[in-house]
């Protein structure tokens, strides 16, 4: 059935169209790759449809954990049917393990294992680089109420731990991620975005010195090759997990 209307969104790297249902979407991933707040750009052919794979069986998974997610169901390899949702314009970073902008912005060394999860919250807003918020310019630009907030950070600590303990079983250290959250038709706060290499820090455990590998997009942030190899290899462990 040809359920897709009219492209209502393109994003960097994923078009979203309307469906027929009016409280649902498609959300088509694709093959393109930005970083640096889009000042680097390259196609992957193929990026589009494992991150597609990736996002949506980790998605199930976390459905299956009770946690609420925009996810419905795969369309087809490279689209999934999510539900509507308004989006809050909030980037919630979990870290596990101190690398990437924490470092480069504090004296932190890179590698070093946070005591605790550290939740850094950004503004979605690419004309000022998503600059990292404080709770009281939340508060002052009232993005969001400070209970569905503390809800979200709740929520990101649950995902942290049902993400982490999945990774580990699949010889993966979760470092960090992104998420991305909005409120559905009901007025319900849930999980949307995608789960995949693009938005995750995901370091091969299967190494036997120190050496970092890492399995996802800083892959291509950081000129290292093997992007396509890498996320084919995190598909496949899922698949031979699952
Ligand atoms: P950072 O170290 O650059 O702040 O990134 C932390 C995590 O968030 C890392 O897993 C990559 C992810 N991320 C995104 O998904 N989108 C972004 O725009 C940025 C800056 C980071």
């Amino acid at each position: 059935m040809n359920n897709r209307l009219e492209m209502i969104y393109e994003g960097k790297a994923k078009k979203v169209f309307a469906h027929n249902e009016s409280d649902k979407v498609i959300i088509e991933f694709k093959d393109d790759a930005t970083a640096f707040n889009a000042r680097k750009k390259a196609t992957f052919k193929g990026k589009g449809k494992l991150n597609c794979l990736i996002s949506s069986k980790i998605f199930d998974l976390l459905i299956k954990n009770n946690i609420p997610t925009h996810y419905l169901e795969i369309q087809n390899e490279n689209s999934i049917i999510a539900q509507k949702i308004k989006v809050i314009p909030l980037e919630v970073v979990l870290r596990n393990t101190a690398f990437g902008s924490l470092c480069k912005q504090t004296t932190i060394k890179p590698g070093t294992v946070l005591a605790k999860p550290l939740i850094d919250l950004y503004l979605k807003n690419d004309e000022l680089n998503d600059p990292l918020l404080t709770r009281d310019r939340i508060k002052l630009l009232d993005i969001i109420d400070i209970k569905d907030l503390d809800f979200i950070i709740d929520l990101t600590l649950k995902i942290n731990t049902i993400l982490k303990n999945f990774f580990n079983n699949i010889e993966l250290d979760l470092i960090d991620f992104k998420l991305e959250f909005g409120y559905n038709s009901r007025n319900e706060i849930i999980l949307c975005d995608e789960i995949s290499p693009d938005n995750c820090r995901l370091w091969d455990l299967n190494q036997k010195n120190d050496i970092i590998v890492s399995l996802d997009k800083d892959r291509f942030r950081n000129d290292l090759g093997g992007l396509i190899e890498a996320y084919s290899e995190i598909n496949r462990r899922i698949d031979n997990f699952i």
